[in-house]
């Protein structure tokens, strides 16, 4: 039940077909694509075009496709939303606080074929979530602020994905709890603990040379919580 997703924010761009095939490689569940708009979020990365790019890449050596992750952090939402959907995204989240009309875009994203879900940030509430959780499949926590790979996890997100798992348990229903931002082999176990299962790792896995010894350590701690 739980997924590693590493964060290809912090892969080396110029080859990045090769470093999706190489995380996969080394036990990646999902591979997580962080978009940047430079008006939602002060950075600017990747779009749909370098999602077709790399979804061909998105395969295990046994051929079991793996699920590509978008997590839009741009504003407004809805045109690249269908975009990415096109270019082959599995899974798309988008930030309420930056769409018009929430339950329209989450509609929008169904009806394209993708799973769709709410990123919250550090110090956004969860209000929204009630009025919308029959029409979510996952719900990303922002353990930092979005925008940059590398920061520390933010203390406080552990209160908020006990409330969300509380939430999700209470629904029956079959949604993923996410988090993203400064996840590492010495915190996944208490991110697990509180409640999430999916996790979100960019400069943890990237940043060092051999990404099955961090990944295999990621698991070990999930299985068992320090
Ligand atoms: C931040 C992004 C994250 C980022 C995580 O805005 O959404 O996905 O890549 O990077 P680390 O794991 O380095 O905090
Ligand atoms: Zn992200």
């Amino acid at each position: 039940m739980h997924r590693i997703a590493p964060s290809i924010l912090s892969a080396d761009f110029a080859c990045l077909g090769e470093e999706v095939r190489a995380v996969i490689a080394a036990g990646a569940d999902w591979i997580h694509f962080d978009v940047m708009d430079n008006h939602y979020v002060p950075n600017l990365t990747i779009g749909p075009a370098v999602a077709a790019a790399i979804k061909p890449h998105c395969v295990t050596t046994d051929g079991q496709p793996v699920p590509l992750d978008v997590h839009l952090m741009v504003q407004p939402v809805d045109a690249l939303a269908t975009a990415f959907a096109n270019a082959g995204a599995d899974v798309i989240t988008f930030h309420p606080d930056a769409a018009k009309h929430v339950d329209r875009t989450l509609q929008l994203i169904r009806d394209a074929g993708c799973q769709a879900g709410l990123v919250f940030n550090p110090a956004t509430s969860l209000d929204v979530l009630n009025w919308v959780i029959d029409k979510i499949d996952i719900v990303l926590l922002m353990s930092v602020n979005p925008g940059f790979g590398g920061q520390s996890f933010i203390e406080s997100t552990y209160r908020k994905i006990e409330a969300v798992r509380t939430l999700i348990d209470s629904t029956g229903r079959d949604i993923r709890l996410e988090v993203d931002g400064g996840i590492k082999v010495d915190n996944i176990g208490r991110v697990a603990a509180a409640g999430a299962d999916t996790f979100v790792a960019g400069s943890a896995i990237f940043n060092e040379p051999d990404y099955r010894q961090v990944i295999n350590a990621m698991r070990k701690n999930l299985v068992n919580p320090s």
